[in-house]
C-alpha cells in the first residue's frame, strides 16, 4: 500500500494553513470550532496531561470511537485489525505479557485481550472516559473472562508496574499527541518493565522538516530526535520500515533494552535492520 505521509509540511506555519484552507474550504468550520474548544481548554488546563484528558472527554462525549481517530466503525476496526495483524507477525504470543500505553477505548485492545492468556493485557491511558467507553468494548466482545488489567494513569513513569515483566509494551498513536518531555519520562522507564528480550513499539508522526505541532494536539517529530532520546536512556531504537508498507500515516520505532553500541548513536530512518528480537 502506498504510503500517505506529507513529510515536507510544517502545518503549524501560516502560508501552509492559508494552502490547506483554499484546498479544502468546506473543513475550515469544523477546524476553527475546534481551535476555539482547544484553545479554551489549554487556558482551563496548564498542564499537557490535563488539557488533552479534557479533549478526550470533549471528543469521546461525542465518539469514543472517533475520538481515537476513527471516523467510521469500519475504519476503527481495520486499525484494530492492522495494529494486531502487525505485531502477530513480529512474533506476539498468546503467552506474553503486554502492557498497551494509551490503550482508548480498545481497537487494537480487544484483539489483544482475545488472543493473549488471561490477565496478560494491561492497558493504561489518562483519560477516564475513554477507559469507560473501553470498559464497554470489553463487554460487547464478551472478553470478561479474560480479565485484562485497565489503569486510569497521570504520568507515564510506570512506577506501578514490576520489573522485568512486559514482552511487549506498545504505543500506538500515542505519542503523536504528546510533547516531547512526556515521551522522554516514558523513555526514562520503559527499560526497566521490559522483560529480557522485551519491546516497545510506538508511533509517531514523522516530519523531515522543522519539528511542530497543531492545536497542541497532533506534534511532528524527527526520527533522529526520538531514536536519540531512547539512546540517551540506554535503548536501542530501530526505524521499522516494513511498517511503512502497510499504509498508516503514522511512522514506527521499535525500542529494546539491549545495550547501546558507542553512547550517544542513533538509528536514522531508513538505515534500519527490521531483524526482531
Ligand atoms: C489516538 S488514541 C489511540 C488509542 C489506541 N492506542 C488505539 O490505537 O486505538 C490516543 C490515546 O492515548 C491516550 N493518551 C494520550 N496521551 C497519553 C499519555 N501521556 N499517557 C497515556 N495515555 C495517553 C489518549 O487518552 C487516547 O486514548
Amino acid at each position: 500500500m502506498a504510503s500517505r505521509k506529507n513529510l515536507h509540511a510544517d502545518r503549524a506555519a501560516l502560508a501552509h494553513k492559508v494552502r490547506y484552507a483554499l484546498a479544502h474550504p468546506h473543513r475550515v468550520p469544523a477546524h476553527l470550532r475546534r481551535a476555539g474548544r482547544n484553545r479554551w481548554l489549554a487556558f482551563t488546563h496548564r498542564d499537557h496531561v490535563g488539557y488533552y484528558r479534557a479533549v478526550m472527554a470533549s471528543d469521546t462525549r461525542r465518539s469514543p470511537e472517533a475520538a481515537v481517530g476513527s471516523p467510521t466503525h469500519e475504519a476503527w476496526l481495520q486499525l484494530g485489525e492492522l495494529q494486531f495483524d502487525y505485531l502477530r507477525a513480529h512474533g506476539l504470543e498468546p503467552g506474553h505479557r503486554m502492557l498497551d500505553i494509551g490503550c482508548g477505548n480498545l481497537r487494537a485492545g480487544r484483539r489483544f485481550i482475545d488472543y493473549l492468556d488471561s490477565g496478560h493485557y494491561y492497558g493504561i491511558d489518562i483519560s477516564p472516559d475513554v477507559l469507560v467507553a473501553a470498559k464497554r468494548t470489553l463487554t460487547a466482545e464478551g472478553l470478561q473472562s479474560k480479565l485484562p488489567h485497565l489503569t486510569l494513569t497521570q504520568d507515564l513513569t510506570l512506577d506501578f508496574l514490576p520489573d522485568a515483566h512486559f514482552d511487549v509494551v506498545h504505543a500506538h498513536s500515542v505519542f503523536s499527541h504528546s510533547p516531547l518531555p512526556i515521551i522522554d519520562e516514558c523513555l526514562a522507564h520503559v527499560g526497566r518493565v521490559l522483560a529480557p528480550g522485551g519491546f516497545f513499539d510506538f508511533t509517531f508522526d514523522r516530519t523531515l522538516g522543522s519539528e511542530h505541532h497543531v492545536l497542541r494536539e497532533d506534534f511532528y517529530y524527527r526520527t533522529e530526535t526520538l531514536t536519540a532520546l531512547a539512546n540517551g536512556h540506554g535503548l536501542r531504537a530501530r526505524f521499522m520500515d516494513d511498517w511503512e508498507l502497510r499504509g498508516h500515516g503514522q511512522s514506527k520505532i521499535r525500542v529494546s533494552a539491549e545495550q547501546v553500541p558507542g553512547a550517544g548513536s542513533s538509528v536514522a530512518a531508513g538505515h534500519s535492520q527490521t531483524s526482531l528480537p
